[in-house]
C-alpha cells in the first residue's frame, strides 16, 4: 500500500500538471486583431519585429525609439503588412517626461490602449564593472524609471481596456552575468517593480496582466555585435522571439521564458546550486586576454 501510494501520488500529480497546462488558453492571431499597442525600442532588434507581426495580426500601432528615420520606414513597412493604423513618436527615454508624452500619443491618437510593451533598451559596455557610476544611474533612467513613468502613464487606460503589461526582461534580470553589471542591476530592478506591482493588482482586483520576459540570447545586431566573439551561445532568431512575447502577452500570462531550454530549466538551479549555476555562467564564456572590450551590452 504504503509503494502503491509512492507511486500513485507523483502519478496523480503528472496528470494534474498535464491537464493544467493543456487545458490553457492557445494563442491565436485574432486576440490582437484591432487591439491598440504601443511598443517601445521598436526601431530596430526585437522591437521592429514585434510591429511587423502586430501588423500581419491587423494591430494599431504606435512605436518609439530616438532615431526618426528607422521608425518612418518600420511604419512604412506595417502599413504595407496590414496594421489597422501604425504611427510612430520620437525621443529618448532618458527624459521621463518624453515617456510619459508617448502615452498620452496614445491616448490622443489611439483613443485608449490595450498593450503597453516596453522593450528599449540604453547603450552600455559589455566587459569589466569600469565603476562608472553615472553611467549606472544613466541606465536605470532608461531601463527601468522609464518603463515605471510609462506604466503609471498608461495604468487608467490599462484598467479601462483590462489590457496587459508586457516588460521584455533578460536572464541577466534573473542571474548574476559577467561584463553586463549596469544592464543586469536595471533588469533586476524590473523584476521587483513588476513581480510586487503584480501582486497588488491581485489584491486589489485590477484587471490588468503583468508579463515578464525572460530572454536568452537574441541574434539582434547590437547583441551579435557585443557578444557573439565572447559567448558560446548560439542566439535564438529575433523574429520568433517576438512573437513569442507577443504571444505571452496576449494570452496574460506571468512571465515568458525564451528560449525555454536555455532560461527556465538553468533557472531551476538557481536557489538550490548557485555556485554551480554561477559555474555554469562562467563556462559559457571565451575569455581571451583581460576581457571583452566591445562598447555595447544586449
Ligand atoms: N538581444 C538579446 O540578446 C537580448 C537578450 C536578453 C534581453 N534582451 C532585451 O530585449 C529588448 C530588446 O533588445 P534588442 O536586442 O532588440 O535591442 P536593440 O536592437 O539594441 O534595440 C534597442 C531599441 O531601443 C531603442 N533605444 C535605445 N536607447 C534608447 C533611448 N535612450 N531612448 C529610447 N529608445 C532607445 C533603440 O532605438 P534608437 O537607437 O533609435 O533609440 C532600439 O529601437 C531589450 O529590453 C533587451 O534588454 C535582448
Amino acid at each position: 500500500m504504503g509503494r502503491l501510494q509512492k507511486i500513485l501520488i507523483p502519478f496523480l500529480g503528472l496528470v494534474l500538471a498535464f491537464w493544467f497546462y493543456s487545458a490553457r488558453e492557445n494563442f491565436k492571431p485574432e486576440m490582437l486583431k484591432g487591439k491598440r499597442v504601443l511598443v517601445t525600442g521598436a526601431s530596430t532588434g526585437i522591437g521592429e519585429q514585434m510591429a511587423y507581426h502586430l501588423a500581419r495580426m491587423g494591430s494599431h500601432i504606435l512605436i518609439t525609439a530616438r532615431t526618426e528615420a528607422k521608425l518612418q520606414k518600420v511604419v512604412e513597412r506595417c502599413r504595407e503588412l496590414g496594421a489597422a493604423s501604425a504611427r510612430y513618436v520620437s525621443g529618448t527615454m532618458e527624459d521621463m517626461a518624453f515617456a510619459r508624452h508617448v502615452v498620452e500619443e496614445a491616448h490622443a491618437t489611439l483613443g485608449g490602449l490595450d498593450m503597453l510593451i516596453l522593450n528599449h533598451v540604453g547603450t552600455s559596455y559589455f566587459g569589466y564593472f569600469n565603476g562608472d557610476v553615472e553611467h549606472v544611474r544613466k541606465l536605470l533612467d532608461i531601463n527601468f524609471l522609464s518603463y515605471v513613468a510609462m506604466t503609471v502613464a498608461a495604468l487608467p487606460m490599462l484598467k479601462e481596456s483590462k489590457g496587459s503589461i508586457v516588460v521584455v526582461s533578460s536572464m541577466a534580470g534573473k542571474v548574476g552575468f559577467p561584463f553586463t553589471v549596469p544592464y543586469s542591476a536595471t533588469k533586476f530592478a524590473l523584476d521587483g517593480f513588476f513581480s510586487s506591482l503584480r501582486q497588488e493588482f491581485h489584491m486589489q482586483n485590477i484587471d490588468v496582466s503583468i508579463t515578464l520576459c525572460i530572454l536568452g540570447f537574441i541574434d539582434t545586431e547590437r547583441a551579435v555585435r557585443a557578444a557573439a566573439e565572447v559567448l558560446r551561445v548560439q542566439p535564438a532568431p529575433r523574429e520568433e522571439c517576438a512573437l513569442r512575447i507577443l504571444e505571452a502577452g496576449a494570452l496574460r500570462r506571468r512571465e515568458l521564458y525564451y528560449r525555454y531550454a536555455g532560461t527556465r530549466l538553468p533557472l531551476l538551479l538557481r536557489d538550490w546550486a548557485a555556485e554551480l549555476l554561477d559555474c555554469l555562467v562562467r563556462s559559457r564564456y571565451r575569455l581571451r586576454g583581460p576581457g571583452p572590450r566591445a562598447p555595447a551590452a544586449p
